[in-house]
């Protein structure tokens, strides 16, 4: 029969906009992940680390020089003072009222509009990062589609560990392929998704990572040749700078 035709999620892989549509909007800011919904993604990418006294914000660097007017480390800075830099102008003039964001602020604007892959940035750099998260997602208990996610492995497990019920994914750095089977036995005991960068991606670590009950995402994909290269591979997720 056709059942299984018609019942085939449309929705796979899923397109997750990389740091918002940071491909035409300054990422991490409210203008990309307003224009990613725009664009129709199914998920924002975002990242995450803690101020000097102890919020949520959203911003890829450690320090805040390539994306804003301030210099310097981010947990240098309240959250009250970071709010004072222009998250925009480095990508435009014209974005010059974009500022660095709350975790919070994002959760109450798009929570539920839109999925949200969240991702925990230097985690050794701040203790407790991981618990923090857990209390802001449990604030805003109720939100369906989070997803959370880590190049350290062990940030993921913890988030795991405090939310069970949240997917987490690891991603996997350059230095870790080709991917063991004792490495991917380990991560599916708490990774729901194994996010790989696209150039590192196969065949064989799609299979064996399905193989094993996980998902995979591409990241992160800026060309037309690897979204279709990500697309093939029968990938679950594209994260793009570029979700259009
Ligand atoms: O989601 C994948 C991607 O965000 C990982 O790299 O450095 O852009 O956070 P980065
Ligand atoms: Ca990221």
């Amino acid at each position: 029969t056709s059942a299984s035709y018609l019942t085939y999620p449309s929705n796979v892989p899923l397109i997750v906009a990389h740091r918002g549509a940071s491909g035409y909007a300054p990422e991490n800011t409210m203008a990309s992940f307003e224009l990613a919904e725009q664009l129709g993604a199914d998920y924002i990418e975002l990242d995450v680390r803690l101020s000097k006294d102890g919020e949520l914000v959203v911003i890829h660097d450690v320090n805040l020089d390539r994306t804003t007017n301030g210099t310097g480390i981010v947990d240098d800075y309240t959250v009250n003072e970071l709010r004072r830099f222009d998250a925009g102008s480095f990508f435009d003039p014209g974005y010059s009222g974009e500022t660095i964001s709350t975790l919070e602020e994002v959760l109450d604007r798009f929570g539920g509009r839109i999925g949200l892959l969240i991702e925990t940035k230097d985690p050794e750099r701040y203790p407790g990062l991981e618990r923090k998260l857990a209390e802001e997602l449990k604030r805003h208990r109720g939100l369906k589609d989070i997803m959370l996610q880590s190049f350290d492995f062990d940030s993921s497990k913890r988030m795991h560990e405090l939310l069970p019920d949240v997917p987490v994914a690891v991603l996997v750095h350059e230095d870790k392929y080709p991917l063991s089977g004792d490495m991917l036995d380990e991560l599916a005991s708490y990774a729901s998704y194994i996010n790989c960068k696209v150039d590192q991606l196969d065949w064989k670590a799609v299979a064996d990572i399905h193989k094993r009950g996980g998902k995979v995402m591409a990241w992160t994909v800026r060309t037309e040749k690897d979204m279709k290269r990500a697309k093939k591979l029968g990938v679950d997720g594209i994260i793009t700078d570029y979700p259009a």
